[in-house]
């Protein structure tokens, strides 16, 4: 009997657990796009179908087409300038940048 319940309780633990990362993870995701939305959109598209409002910025969703998009968080960290003649220079804080790569995962 007294297995049971602690059986019981293990499992609600795990299954609340698993529910706030969930959540976490959906927040940061969020707070990415805010971010994207905030600094890069007025160039970038930054959803899944629309074209760049810019025309030759390249739509974030293609990012990962030409490398792995975990490749950017150095870039943005240290302020990315990379070929951007029209681009102002960036730089992210840590929790920024890990929240940024995690919305551009999510548009792959
Ligand atoms: C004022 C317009 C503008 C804004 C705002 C802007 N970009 Fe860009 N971005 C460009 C242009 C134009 C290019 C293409 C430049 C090129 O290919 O040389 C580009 C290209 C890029 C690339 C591809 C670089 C490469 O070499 O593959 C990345 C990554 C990127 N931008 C990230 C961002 C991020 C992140 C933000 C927001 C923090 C942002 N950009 C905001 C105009 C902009």
């Amino acid at each position: 009997m007294r297995t049971t319940g602690l059986l019981l309780l293990w499992t609600l633990l795990l299954v609340v657990a698993s529910s706030t990362t969930h959540r976490l993870e959906a927040s940061s995701i969020e707070q990415g796009r805010r971010l994207a939305q905030l600094y890069c959109a007025e160039c970038h598209s930054i959803d899944k179908v629309s074209p760049s409002p810019l025309r030759i910025a390249p739509p974030f969703r293609t990012l990962h087409e030409r490398y792995p998009v975990e490749m950017l968080e150095e870039a943005l960290g240290e302020g990315i300038s990379t070929g951007h003649p029209s681009m102002p220079q960036f730089q992210f804080e840590p929790d920024q940048i890990g929240d940024f790569i995690k919305f551009l995962k999510s548009l792959e």
